[in-house]
């Protein structure tokens, strides 16, 4: 028997302002997306930005349904919108934030487990990692260098 550790090395920034130029770029277009969530029920709207390899930024928000299990994720949305627009293309970089109309939203929210799995698809399928950046409205912003470190223990295709 013995125990195994994990480890994820995340990094905190202080605010949007203390990351380089292309990185703002890219969460003010996850800003924009937000913008145009669909999010009646939850009164929660994220936004999600992928820069491709393409250099093409596929942006997506949170899609809800009055059968609420229909709706979909911000990340999803924009991760399968690259994938079916951009099939060849490798996600290099995904920023995603988060506001709620009930409340101000000033700590970083993390993508959903669902949504983990789902990147983490085109992780391994691309052999590299995404960078990651998510805030919530203002505020923290936390970077992980890949999904591996959001999610380990990944179940991918080498078990299948
Ligand atoms: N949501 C996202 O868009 N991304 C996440 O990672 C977490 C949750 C959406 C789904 C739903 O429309 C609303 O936020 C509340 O859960």
């Amino acid at each position: 028997m013995k125990d195994i550790k994990i480890e994820s090395i995340l990094t905190v920034f202080d605010n949007l302002d203390e990351l380089p130029k292309a990185i703002i770029t890219l969460m003010l277009e996850a800003v924009k997306a937000r913008d145009k969530a669909y999010a009646p029920y939850s009164k929660f709207h994220v936004g999600a930005a992928i820069l491709l390899d393409n250099q093409e930024i596929v942006t997506g928000s949170n899609q809800e349904n009055a059968s609420y299990p229909s709706g979909l994720c911000a990340e999803r949305t924009a991760a399968y919108y690259a994938g079916a627009k951009f099939p060849n293309a490798k996600m290099l970089k995904i920023a995603i934030t988060a506001a709620s109309q009930n409340q101000k939203t000033e700590s970083p929210i993390p993508p959903c487990g669902a949504c983990r799995q789902a990147l983490a698809e085109y992780e391994v399928k691309q052999k590299e990692p995404i960078d990651i950046y998510f805030m919530g409205e203002t505020g923290k912003v936390v970077r992980s260098k890949s999904l591996a470190n959001l999610l380990p223990l990944v179940f991918d295709k080498s078990s299948l």
